[in-house]
């Protein structure tokens, strides 16, 4: 048997809707334990790429592996079960129900009183503002709220791999600056990160490796430092000046 690789391995899928194909061939590598940023416009197919992992929707070709493991082509349960969630690009909180039950929801096949009380003080101590709101409607959050109720969500399905699909998307800067630094607590505890977002500079200097994404295909990837030195393709690829 071939060494086993620690993380995600995308290997050369292909994935579309109907008759149109929107991710060709496409690689990607996570390691376990990195940080790993997928940017690019509007329509590059960056929710497809999070979707054909999560197997909500199944590549027509190619493979996904996860630790070794053949993951494309499982049903979404059994991807979270190996410890691959996403949080996706559409938060799916149940907005009619308070903070407390969005959490039992997503708990409910652990149902040990004393590991549940565990839990949800970890998810408490990441965000602060979900202990002080348990009790509220999920609709009644502000946006900024809502995301952290998606991502609390996601983390009690034990994630070892996160898929986090523009969790800035709508928000203000200082919300965003505090769930950037629950996702560094996060990643300073070892949880591995593929982050999807159309903010690319954001999303770029908070990972260790980016890939930019446009129509389907990864045009540039590499370090901060190596995707933003070039001003010129920077600014092309990315919209964003660095000087
Ligand atoms: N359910 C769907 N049915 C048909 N086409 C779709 C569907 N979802 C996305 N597409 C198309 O696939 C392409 C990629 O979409 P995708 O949502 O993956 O892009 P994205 O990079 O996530 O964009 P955004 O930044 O706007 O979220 C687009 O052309 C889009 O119109
Ligand atoms: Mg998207």
């Amino acid at each position: 048997m071939a060494e086993q690789f620690s993380g995600l391995q995308v290997d050369q899928i292909s994935v579309g809707y109907g008759k149109a194909l929107v991710l060709e061939k496409l690689s990607l590598t996570v390691t376990s334990g990195s940080v790993v940023a997928v940017v690019g416009p509007n329509g590059a197919g960056k929710s497809t790429l999070v979707r054909a992992i999560s197997g909500s929707i199944r590549a027509r070709s190619g493979e996904i592996r996860y630790n070794g493991q053949i993951i494309s082509g499982l049903a979404p349960y059994r991807v979270a079960r190996k410890g691959v969630l996403q949080v996706p690009e559409t938060r799916d909180i149940f907005s009619g129900m308070t903070v407390w039950e969005n959490l039992m929801v997503a708990f409910d096949n652990l149902n040990v009183e004393s590991a549940r009380q565990e839990a949800f003080n970890e998810i408490y101590d990441l965000f602060p503002i979900l202990a002080k709101r348990h009790q509220d409607i999920a609709g009644n959050l502000s946006g900024g709220q809502q995301q952290m109720l998606a991502i609390a969500r996601a983390l009690l399905g034990r994630p070892k791999l996160l898929m986090l699909d523009e969790p800035s998307l709508g928000l203000a800067s200082l919300i965003i600056k505090e769930i950037y630094g629950t996702l560094n607590r996060l990643r300073e505890k070892g949880l591995t990160v593929l982050l999807v977002e159309q903010n690319a500079k954001m999303a770029i200097n908070f990972a260790d490796h980016s890939v930019v994404l446009s129509n389907g295909k990864i045009v540039m990837q590499g370090t901060r430092d190596e995707l933003l030195s070039d001003e010129a393709l920077a600014h092309h690829y990315l919209g964003v000046r660095t000087g």
